[in-house]
């Protein structure tokens, strides 16, 4: 299944069993983003994602029994976390009543399941309300398995998470994938194990540490690794730059040292950015200031990559074969610290190489900047696709039956 550090999965999917009459467990992945005044869901997408595994489902005849978490309510059923307005967005967008559950192994799940017709969906209530989901419980995944036929999986977003719902009740139940799962086993699958050359990897976002095991799983497979983001002046520091008031983790500063000498001893091109955009404050009321990236004077801050490394980071993109990317290049919610990520968003957009981008913030980026349609694959997962890209095996897609 792996190669190198790499992860080739080829797991048997939905396309390939019989589902006509048969009452299925599908795992989504709900989680989604909501508005912190009006608790309104801000961005339907992970909605929409698993429509294409729902209608195949109600279209080829078998009864859906759906289920997710939502957020994290810690094992405690608590009404902000309900799923019923997921519900309701559901119903709207497949044009069908969706049936709410109030509970996720309860009576009202029971007995809605036991009722459950071909061609009906249900959706339970959050699994997270109870903490046998996260411990991975086998009795509360047997309760869940008991509900169906077969289990399909199609919550990329949750399959680095082993908890009942995902990976649990594989051990009851026949255990498929969706569409969305294969789609993105599919482009973060084939960017990593079998990309067409050069493969280009993008990596931005202010923590380092969140991005090291990535980094160095990267150097393994790519041949040119841009790191961009608040995450760079780790590296400036630890080659004895000055940062000013830069993002630093002093605790990394070895380990980026290590990342610096891998790259090197692999033949693999580390590009960091040479200049950047750096302000007094982290504002956007600020005088923006173009600086050498390991010459930053006291008291400034960088909070975008400068117009030199947007030339050396465009011009690697431009002859990628593959292009990964995961983080943004700056503070982009600031208009005057925004130009660096606008501009690798449109270089990776208009490039002619197969490009996956995830983690939430570089999906947002590309929506932001009007490029996403012109992008071959944006994953559902953040921290999945983190850990796909690590070369980690996920739980939730090695319990899958094999092709
Ligand atoms: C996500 O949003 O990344 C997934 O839904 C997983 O959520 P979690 O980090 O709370 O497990």
């Amino acid at each position: 299944m792996s190669k190198d550090n790499t992860r080739a999965y080829n797991k048997k999917s939905v396309a390939d069993i019989d589902v006509k009459g048969k009452k299925v467990l599908l795992r989504c992945d709900f989680n989604v983003p909501v508005d912190k005044e009006t608790g309104k869901i801000r961005d339907e997408g992970r909605i929409v994602a698993a429509l294409p595994t729902i209608n195949y489902l109600l279209d080829n005849g078998a009864a859906v029994i759906a289920c997710s978490h939502f957020g994290r309510p810690k094992g405690e059923f608590k009404p902000e976390f309900s799923l019923c307005d997921v519900a309701d967005c559901l119903s709207k967008h497949l044009n069908r009543p969706v049936k709410m559950s109030k509970d996720v192994i309860g009576d009202d799940a029971m007995t809605l399941s036991q009722n459950i017709k071909p061609g009906e969906i249900m959706l339970l209530e959050n699994t997270r309300f109870h903490p046998e989901e996260e411990k991975n419980d086998p009795e509360f995944a047997k309760k869940l398995a008991s509900m169906a036929d077969i289990f399909v999986s199609d919550a990329f977003g949750s399959v680095h998470r082993a908890h009942a719902s995902t990976e649990g009740v594989s051990r009851f139940l026949p255990a498929v994938s969706g569409f969305l799962l294969n789609e993105e086993l599919k482009y973060i699958g084939g960017a990593i194990s079998d990309p067409k050359r050069p493969l280009v990897a993008i990596l931005g976002g202010a923590k380092v540490s969140d991005k090291l095991a990535v980094i160095s799983n990267l150097l393994k497979i790519a041949d040119t690794v841009i790191i961009g983001g608040g995450m760079a002046y780790t590296f400036f520091k630890a080659e004895g730059g000055k940062i000013g008031n830069s993002l630093c983790e002093d605790e990394q500063l070895s380990s980026v040292l290590k990342c610096k000498a891998e790259a090197k001893e692999r033949g693999v091109k580390l590009l960091l950015p040479v200049d950047s955009v750096a302000g007094a404050e982290f504002s956007n009321d600020v005088d923006p200031v173009v600086v050498d990236s390991g010459a930053i004077e006291d008291g400034m801050m960088a909070m975008d990559i400068g117009p030199a490394a947007i030339g050396e980071f465009v011009n690697e993109i431009k002859d990628a074969g593959t292009i990964v990317w995961n983080g943004p290049m700056g503070v982009f919610e600031f208009s005057k610290f925004a130009e660096g990520t606008r501009c690798i968003a449109s270089a990776v957009a208009n490039s002619n190489a197969i490009s996956v981008i995830g983690g939430g913030d570089s999906a947002a980026a590309v929506r932001k900047f009007g490029v996403a349609d012109k992008i071959t694959h944006i994953s559902t997962g953040g921290g999945a696709s983190l850990e796909f890209m690590e070369g980690k095996a996920l739980p939730g897609i090695v319990c899958l039956l094999d092709a």
